[in-house]
């Protein structure tokens, strides 16, 4: 990890669970790290965690709300201005609304389209634009997909048929990418990382309309991954040497995967 000691990392999605997980890894490892989410606060809250403060990186919060293209745009411009580089970006923020395909609401579905899919290629794009004017060749773009981006989930999961279709896009979307970058004959990396189910707000959020489920109940019947899992995972994906490219991880719960 040492390459990228100093260097410019952006998180989406880093005010909860795994976005805010990688933001405590890279910091230890010396990276500057942006984290963008709405609620920024807590994204600074994060800042005043020891394992942050006492960490050789910094972590730099911005408020995006990513369904916005005009507040993408000013946090790159931000990020270009302040920081004047971008080594790595993770596309990292998503959310699953409860919404069936025969009796969901459009606008849930939407927004899901809006975060998932359209910020992630927004924010991929500013990110390689911002990499290339700087002449930097290195970097790495890394997609949080999910194993909802590789199969549907368990029928109890039905309602979360939409989001596998957003994550079944950032698969193709990804591959697409890929080929883009090898057309430039860049050498910024792209990988992909799917968890199965990590222990975060993702569920409480997916269930706020549910009476009959609720996260903490389904956390103590299955042993879940933790946010920690996949910031070594992408640990893992950083510190391969420049030549490798990992394309794609699937980290999943031992003893079931929903
Ligand atoms: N947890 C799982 O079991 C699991 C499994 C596989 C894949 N994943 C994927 O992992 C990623 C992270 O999920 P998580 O489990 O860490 O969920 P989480 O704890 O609910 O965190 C979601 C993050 O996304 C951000 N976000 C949502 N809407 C946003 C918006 N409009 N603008 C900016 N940020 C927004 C949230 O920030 P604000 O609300 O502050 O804006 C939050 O920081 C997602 O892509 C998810 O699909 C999760």
């Amino acid at each position: 990890m040492e390459h990228w000691n100093g260097k410019v990392a952006l998180v989406t999605g880093a005010s909860a669970g795994i976005g805010a997980g990688i933001c405590k890894a890279l910091t230890q490892h010396g990276m500057v790290v942006v984290g963008c989410a709405r609620n920024v606060d807590k994204i600074r809250a994060l800042g005043e965690d020891d394992a942050i403060k006492t960490s050789p990186g910094k972590l730099v919060a911005i408020k995006c709300d990513l369904t916005q293209e005009s507040e993408i745009l000013s946090m790159f411009d931000e990020i270009r201005r302040t920081l004047g580089r971008l080594d790595v970006c993770i596309n990292n923020a998503g959310l699953g609304h409860d919404s069936l395909l025969l009796t969901g609401q459009t606008s849930d579905w939407k927004n899901m389209l809006d975060v998932n899919v359209m910020a992630l290629c927004i924010c991929t794009r500013e990110a390689v634009k911002l990499m290339r004017e700087k002449g930097n060749d290195d970097g790495q773009i890394i997609q949080i997909v999910g194993v909802s981006g590789h199969r549907l989930l368990s029928p109890e999961m039905m309602g979360l048929h939409f989001y596998c279709g957003t994550k079944f896009m950032v698969k193709a979307l990804t591959e697409g990418l890929r080929r883009e970058i090898k057309a430039l004959n860049s050498h910024i990396r792209i990988s992909s990382l799917s968890p199965g189910l990590v222990e975060t707000e993702f569920v409480d959020q997916y269930l706020k309309n549910d009476s009959t489920r609720n996260a903490s109940s389904l956390f103590k019947s299955i042993q879940a991954l933790q946010p920690s899992d996949i910031s070594d995972t992408i640990l893992y994906i950083l510190s391969t040497p420049q030549y490798v490219e990992v394309h794609d991880i699937l980290v999943l719960p031992r003893d079931k995967s929903v």
